[in-house]
């Protein structure tokens, strides 16, 4: 069931314009990839059953399934572990478009920074996923890698600059993406999309400003601008946000934090209550081991971290250390590869103990903006009907 009337008449009434994807009539709303863990099957499979986008994470799944980590614990050779998280992308895939019952589109984010990033590609195509979300790096050789796959091709992208590197290398390929997202580093959860934390304020990453160098690349290359839906992301936090973004150009709108904290977010209760409750004073900017800027909350082993950067960073910076966790999960690591002015921690660990909702010790990722319910932990459902339409049907029943 894939018609845009089905969606909408099941449950969203709104007077969006439908995304299209690849065929797809699809709710202008993308759930975006969370990892590690944050966004697996059960958040991705019921933002697709509403009839959206839902993007499973594929960054080491295997904290998700017990029979997976322990045999991981029985043979911590890297071998064992990237097949442990193969096989559980692979099941996670297979239970997300179960229970999305053929509604909506199920996406895999794979981040082109990721040592196995060709691997995931691999089995998303090979397990039927809908679409392959790649970005955390140019995803050049994203066709290649899909060569013979029926597949949409979705990078996340951050301005008109990197869109026109990209468009260029895939016209001669004979390939458009499906869709392009743009992600706003100011704004955005989790890795952000600039070389430099001081240049993530800049105007080039303004939303209209890039919808409009869009316009222009777009002609410039003969394409119409509907041939490559335009997704925006980072900070939209309420349905006045989704309205005025989806009237200034954009297809659709992906959405991160407020995802991660609804009652089918794949992470732990306590991991929802951190970003729930988190304040603006409580959220930070710093260089993570990929080298790439991220945004987190202020929780313990984050603070104790940064108090401590400038000397960890000259005792140990320049210095190789061997991978804590045997994932080796990035291709180039500032922990791993002593690269002095990346970040020096081993991010697999911090991730997968914020997954299981150990404050003390996790790393929390998380966007900038409010959260469309506060600090309450709502259903999908009532998100998406929120973001649509400005009200719930609690709200509406008690009106
Ligand atoms: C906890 C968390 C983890 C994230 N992990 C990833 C990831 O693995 N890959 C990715 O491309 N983006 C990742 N993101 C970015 C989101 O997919 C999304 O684009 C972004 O958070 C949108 O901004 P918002 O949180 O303000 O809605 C992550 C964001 C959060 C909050």
């Amino acid at each position: 069931m894939n018609s845009y009337q089905d969606s909408v008449s099941t449950s969203h009434a709104h007077s969006f314009a439908p995304l299209r994807i690849r065929g797809r009539s699809l709710l202008p709303i993308v759930q975006g990839g969370m990892g590690v863990g944050i966004s697996a099957h059960r958040l991705a499979g019921s933002v697709a059953r509403e009839g959206a986008v839902g993007t499973i994470a594929s960054i080491d799944l295997r904290h998700h399934h017990d029979d997976l980590l322990a045999m991981c614990r029985e043979d911590h050779s890297r071998a064992t572990l990237e097949r442990a998280n193969l096989i559980a992308l692979a099941r996670e895939i297979e239970a997300a478009r179960a229970l999305a019952q053929g509604r909506g589109m199920i996406a895999v984010n794979v981040m082109k920074a990721v040592s196995a990033h060709a691997d995931y590609v691999r089995v998303a195509c090979e397990q039927g996923a809908d679409a392959i979300v790649m970005g955390a790096g140019l995803p050049l050789d994203l066709p290649d890698l899909t060569q013979g796959c029926d597949i949409a091709l979705i990078p996340i992208l951050s301005d008109s600059r990197g869109v026109t590197l990209v468009l260029r290398k895939w016209m001669k390929k004979g390939r458009l993406p499906d869709a392009i997202v743009i992600e706003h580093p100011a704004h955005a959860g989790g890795h952000l999309g600039v070389t430099d934390l001081a240049d993530m304020r800049d105007e080039r990453f303004g939303f209209e400003r890039v919808l409009r160098e869009l316009d222009a690349l777009f002609a410039s290359l003969g394409l119409e601008r509907s041939d490559v839906p335009v997704i925006v992301a980072g900070g939209i936090d309420s349905h006045d946000a989704v309205r005025k973004w989806l009237a200034a150009g954009a297809d659709g709108v992906q959405i991160g934090t407020p995802f991660a904290v609804t009652e089918e977010g794949d992470a732990h209760p306590e991991f929802k209550r951190v970003l729930a409750e988190a304040q603006p004073d409580d959220i930070v900017e710093f260089v993570s081991v990929t080298g790439l800027p991220a945004r987190a909350v202020k929780t313990p082993w984050l603070m104790r971290y940064l108090r401590n950067e400038e000397r960890i960073r000259t005792k140990i910076g320049a210095r190789r250390q061997p991978c804590p966790s045997g994932l080796e999960c990035l291709s180039v690591c500032g922990l791993r590869d002593g690269i002095e002015k990346f970040g020096h921690f081993c991010i697999d660990t911090r991730l997968a103990a914020a997954l299981r909702g150990d404050v003390g010790n996790g790393l929390f990722f998380r966007g900038r903006e409010k959260l469309p319910f506060g600090a309450a932990i709502r259903s999908v459902r009532d998100l998406i009907e929120l973001l649509l339409t400005g009200m719930t049907k609690a709200a509406q029943a008690a009106c």
